[in-house]
């Protein structure tokens, strides 16, 4: 089987490579392609992978190349993890917003669309090209807004785009755990769009453990998103949101932890991946374990500053959700082996109140037929209202990004719950336009 990853030098590459190197059941991935624009970047990734592969028997072979059809051509599954404008793009799209007052995180608000705006061009040529070329690919999208990023390649791709997210699994392992539960014994009753989604029941043999987590204090304060949001908050809604939701709970006070930051996620990414590609010498698997780890370890760190809680816990930081979801989710397609993962897909009608071709994520019985969204109680009350307007938030990016219609971006910016002034939002499109060159198409520039 024929593995091809559209942004092969991109840092999180070695966890695929690596669960790929652990899997060892029977049609398994033989053969990965790394495709990137940037050939020192995939050079290193290349050495870890090596490094990686060492002794290994039977490794997948690794193949390097900068030509996206050689790339696609024979390709089973195409992982698209490509960043548009790389991580300093990222780094402006949150600086402006913190310097506008808004919030300035790469998949939420103002730096979410900046974001947007930046990479559906992109996304959109991928997915047509690959419609031409591997036709017959699944294409597992990681690529960030991934919720806007899928919805926008599925209008080429229909259901062969499935988007992923760690953070549904991560959150679902943390409350089974926290409830000492299997967390493979548990059925998750989670549903959103990425990023902004609830777990609403913890159903195990028929019952819900729910209402037995909130009401037990200890428990409840025993995890990551318990500690970030608070019990209080959590019953007053009766439900466990995923951790980018505090943004919205919590928006003033992590407003106020990122400008007291001083340097956005995307600034401190970029100084600790100098250290690791520009590597030389020992290992460099080390090398790129340590920058790993050090990003673990500050993942969110605003944010769990603003809610006044500590460190993560340690089985936080090791991974295994990501690289995970995608194997699992690759298996699953491959060798027809029925399971449930929560997935970003085209809810075709649902999740109550969006429409059929909304992405949306929640969980999907995959086999060889692809990825399909199980029934799920509609959102309601303010999520509900929430989703929806993210929703049209997001279509509008997709108008902006398919039609060049700068009034598009614009309308996206200023109706987003997270930008609280049209004034503000006409600042942040003229400031991204002036330091971002690849929203130039908006002008007419392409
Ligand atoms: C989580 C999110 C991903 C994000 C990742 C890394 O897993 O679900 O969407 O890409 O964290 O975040 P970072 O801020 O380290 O780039
Ligand atoms: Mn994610």
């Amino acid at each position: 089987m024929r593995l091809t990853i559209l942004g092969g030098g991109g840092f999180r590459v070695p966890l695929v490579y690596r669960a790929l190197l652990n899997d060892r059941g029977s049609g398994r991935v033989t053969h990965v392609t790394l495709h990137d624009l940037d050939e020192s970047r995939i050079a290193a990734i290349g050495r870890v992978l090596a490094e990686l592969a060492d002794g290994v028997a039977d490794a997948p072979e690794v193949t390097i190349t900068t030509d996206l059809d050689e790339a696609l051509k024979g390709a089973d599954f195409v992982f698209s993890a490509i960043r548009v404008g790389g991580l300093q793009g990222r780094a402006v799209d949150e600086r402006v917003a913190i310097e506008e007052g808004v919030i300035g995180q790469e998949t939420v608000g103002a730096g979410g669309i900046a974001y947007g705006l930046r990479t559906l061009p992109f996304a959109l040529e991928l997915a047509k090209r690959i419609a031409a070329v591997a036709p017959e690919a699944w294409v597992i999208n990681f690529t960030n807004p991934a919720g806007m990023v899928t919805e926008a390649m599925s209008r080429h791709l229909g259901e062969r785009v499935i988007g992923i997210c760690d953070s549904p699994v991560g959150l679902g392992r943390r409350v089974a755990m926290a409830l000492g539960v299997d967390p493979a014994a548990v059925r998750m009753d989670y549903a959103g769009l990425n990023h902004l989604g609830w777990l609403r029941g913890v159903h195990v043999d028929g019952r819900d453990l729910m209402p037995r987590l909130l009401a037990d204090e200890q428990a409840l304060t025993s995890f990551e998103e318990g500690k970030l949001f608070g019990a209080d908050w959590l019953r007053t809604i009766g439900c466990v949101p995923n951790e980018y939701l505090h943004y919205y709970y919590f928006n003033r006070e992590a407003v106020a932890a990122s400008r007291a930051a001083g340097l956005t996620r995307g600034a401190l990414l970029i100084e600790q991946q100098r250290r690791f590609y520009g590597h030389e010498g020992g290992s460099a698997v080390a090398a790129w374990e340590d920058a790993r780890l050090e990003r673990e370890s500050t993942y969110m760190a605003e944010n769990r500053q603003a809610a006044g809680v500590g460190e993560r816990e340690s089985c936080d930081l090791e991974s295994g959700g990501y690289e995970q979801v995608a194997l699992a989710l690759m298996r699953a397609i491959a060798l027809d082996e029925r399971t449930t993962l929560i997935l970003n897909v085209r809810g075709r009608g649902t999740l109550a109140p969006l429409d059929d071709d909304a992405v949306v994520e929640v969980p999907c019985s995959v086999d060889a037929g692809g990825a399909r969204p199980l029934a799920v109680g509609p959102l309601t009350g303010h999520a509900a209202g929430l989703v929806t307007t993210v929703k049209a938030v997001e279509r509008s990016v997709i108008e902006a990004a398919t039609g060049g219609s700068r009034a598009a971006a614009l309308r996206a910016l200023a109706t987003h719950p997270l930008v609280d002034s049209v004034a503000v939002a006409g600042r942040l499109l003229e400031r991204y336009e002036a330091e971002l060159p690849q929203l130039g198409y908006l002008r007419g520039k392409a």
